[in-house]
């Protein structure tokens, strides 16, 4: 370390420590886990700097921190309350009113409000491995305390639009070649900052502050291109054509002018449904697979993973798992499927590369941590197994059986079952305290959400251990009981249900969809069922309906069409029909002419549906079958159902899943639109007593 000479440290709030090195005060934030702007935190950096305003001693002031990262933005947990002064842009504004020269010392993450006051200091410092962002959109909000404003004089508009609007971060040499920050260290981060400060200062060339630097009018066809890109990104979302649109009107007015306009649009933002939503999901995604009685368990130690299966699920899966460091091994059962397996890895890679996710070295590098065999025995030394096989439960419970015999006693054995009864499964080993279920979804390297089937007999410690492999995979995981589908298909099921539904009744395929895509999913229902292929939720329906009561309404259409031969967009017709070379799929008179038929055979006079009420129906559905899941213990939190939903099936991020979108506009609504449910459906569509209560409790 460069230090020549220190003063002891002196503290003057609880997380907030000045000490001086070189002549320079180091003032350093120390709020774990990742600094970020609590109240206490704006406290005691005022206070640091209105005390050392008048410090005739120093020659600068390195802003800091300490721990894994700069500060990584406002304190999100504060954001539901009113902020208590002192305010961020009050503090921003001293940071750069100080009479001495400031530097901030960026490593980790200097995000949103975080990057806001290093933008305020005179010169930035970041190591090479930081990164740097206003993430400010993903929350539905714009940055609030002049950090567009200082990085669109730093960095111009049209990259301050695609970080503002984008939310996302650079790392240092982008930082750098963006003006963002002025040097780039491999070093300790406060030692080049004070060096960059003594060196600008004795060079008498120290950078004009942001503020103070002259931005122009942005030329309009450049307005005009972000505009659409922005728009076609932000699918639903406010946030981002909000902060265009200031951005805009913001760049030819004074600084000031300008940062009271973002703080009012901050302002306005942040009470919004959809920063509500945002919020509510980012506390969600961070405390989900917690539960308290595990807080004290300790999960098994997990090296190797072996995958049972390796079509494109357990290709996915035992990829994930390479990535994320874990010595893998995938056992397929003939050598054919074996070489198919090879195929399949040798294209992730390959996509991996083109995409400059990694080079061949490190390609090569991973290689040497799969094996990929027939033998069953050569998962012998693997902590855990994740069967991917196909879903049959005579077919599952073999090879756990053959698990049973070649794994050590302690292995953790799981299932990638999407339906079947993990207890069912687990009755096929001796130990079924052992299993558990792992429901990845597909492709499994990408998807981030992960359900944890806890079985009868799941012991703490298994179950521990499936969420720390969930955590380490990068994964969302949520703890779902055993029931038909678990948390996510059942819902999809009630979802596809009514949606044939409408379709019998008289919408059609695309009036549901648009209904859908309108709404803010990226696809309809029956897009996507194209797209997955039909017969797959044509075998599900098979072995579902074996055990559907006689009494209720069972859809018809799938089947139908699935029994004259449209199979989705494998074979070019399903609910639509598909081109050569067109991304969507067609309206088929084909398939009008078998809905037709089917709704005739029924006796259904067909009747059209508006948006809305195909929207509402809809959203009942899941919402109902929601809280069924919740009465039922399968999951715990309302929240664990907005998780599945979001990042498992493309539910709006911005609405913040079904149960907090049904709990924001009022339970009593969705009870009522769950009774028009009932009405037109009949048995099986009852209201869920968890609903019925929730909106007794809400009014
Ligand atoms: N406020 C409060 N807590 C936060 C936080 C924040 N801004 N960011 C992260 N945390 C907490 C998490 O809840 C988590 O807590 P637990 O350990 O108790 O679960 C912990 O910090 C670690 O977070 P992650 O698990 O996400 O850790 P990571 O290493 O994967 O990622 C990160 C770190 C990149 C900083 C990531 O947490 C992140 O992106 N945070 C959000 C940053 C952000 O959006 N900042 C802008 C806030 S808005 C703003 O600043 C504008 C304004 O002016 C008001």
């Amino acid at each position: 370390m460069a230090t020549t000479s220190s003063t002891p440290g002196s503290t003057i709030d609880a997380p907030i420590q000045i000490e001086t090195r070189d002549g320079v005060a180091v003032v350093s934030v120390d709020n774990p886990p990742v600094n970020a702007l609590s109240r206490a935190v704006r406290q005691g950096l005022v206070d640091a700097f209105s005390t050392l305003a008048d410090d005739a001693t120093i020659d600068g002031i390195v802003l800091a921190a300490t721990g894994r990262t700069f500060m990584a933005g406002a304190d999100i947990r504060e954001f539901n309350t009113q902020p208590k002064p002192p305010l961020l842009p009050d503090l921003v504004a001293m940071i750069e009113a100080s009479p001495h020269p400031t530097a901030a010392a960026i490593f980790g993450t200097a995000l949103g409000g975080g990057l806001e006051c290093a933008l305020a200091c005179r010169l930035r410092v970041m190591t090479d491995d930081a990164r740097v962002g206003l993430p400010e959109v993903k929350l539905g909000i714009v940055p609030g305390a002049g950090g567009t404003q200082r990085a669109l004089r730093l960095a111009g508009f049209e990259a301050t639009a695609d970080l503002v609007t984008s939310g996302r971060m650079v790392g240092s040499s982008e930082a750098l070649e963006l003006g963002l920050v002025d040097q780039v260290t491999d070093g300790d981060p406060v030692d080049a900052a004070i060096a960059a400060l003594k060196g600008h200062l004795a060079s008498a060339n120290l950078p004009e502050s942001a503020s103070n630097r002259i931005v122009s009018a942005p030329a309009q066809d450049l307005v005009a291109r972000l505009r659409s890109k922005t728009a076609a990104k932000s699918r639903g979302q406010i946030a981002p054509m909000r902060a265009l649109d200031l951005l805009e009107e913001t760049a030819s007015l004074s600084f000031e002018e300008a940062v009271a306009k973002d703080r009012d649009l901050f302002l306005e933002l942040r009470e919004g449904n959809q920063a509500k939503a945002l919020r509510h999901l980012f506390m969600a995604e961070r405390t989900a697979g917690r539960p308290d009685d595990l807080a004290n368990v300790e999960p098994r130690q997990i090296k190797q993973v072996g995958v049972v299966g390796g079509g494109l699920m357990g290709s996915g899966i035992g990829y994930a798992a390479l990535l994320s460091g874990y010595e893998v091994v995938v056992v397929e059962q003939d050598a054919n499927a074996l070489e198919r397996t090879r195929e399949r890895f040798e294209a992730l890679f390959e996509g991996a590369i083109k995409r400059g996710r990694l080079n061949k070295t490190g390609r090569d590098r991973l290689m040497d941590h799969i094996v990929l065999t027939n033998n069953m025995s050569d998962l012998a030394e693997t902590d855990l197994v994740i069967e991917a096989a196909f879903e049959d439960m005579d077919v599952k419970r073999d090879i756990f059986k053959a698990l049973d015999a070649n794994l050590r006693p302690e292995a953790v054995l799981a299932s990638n079952t999407s339906y079947l009864d993990i207890d069912m499964i687990a009755q096929a080993v001796h130990d079924p305290s052992r299993v558990l279920g792992l429901h990845f979804f597909s492709p499994a390297h990408v998807m981030r959400l992960m359900e944890i089937v806890r079985g009868a007999d799941t012991a703490p410690d298994v179950l521990a251990s499936g969420l720390a492999v969930a955590r380490k995979l990068g994964k969302i995981p949520v703890i779902t009981g055993v029931c038909d589908g678990f948390c996510g298909n059942r819902i999809l099921k009630a979802y596809r249900t009514v949606a044939e539904f409408l379709v019998e009744d008289g919408a059609s395929p695309q009036d549901v969809d648009a209904a859908m895509t309108t709404f803010g999913f990226p696809m309809g229902p029956f897009a996507v069922q194209d797209m997955a292929g039909l017969e797959i939720a044509y075998a599900n329906r098979r072995r579902q309906g074996e055990s559907t009561d006689p009494a209720e309404r069972r859809p018809q259409l799938l089947e139908r069409l699935v029994e004259s031969g449209r199979l989705g967009q494998k074979n070019q017709k399903g609910w639509y029909r598909y081109q050569d070379g067109e991304r969507g799929g067609r309206s088929d008179p084909e398939t009008d002419a078998i809905i037709q038929a089917a709704a005739a055979e029924e006796g259904i006079t067909r009747t059209r549906f508006a948006s809305e009420e195909i929207e509402r129906r809809l959203l009942a559905a899941m919402v109902n079958e929601g809280a069924r899941i919740l009465q039922e213990g399968i999951v715990a939190h309302p929240s664990d159902v907005d998780l599945v939903m979001v990042h498992g099936y493309g539910f709006p991020r911005h609405r913040g899943g079904p149960m907090f979108f049904a709990e924001q506009n009022g339970f009593e609504r969705t009870l009522a639109d769950v009774a028009v449910l009932h009405r037109a459906y009949g048995k099986g569509w009852e209201p869920a007593d968890w609903l019925t209560d929730a909106a007794k409790n809400s009014t």
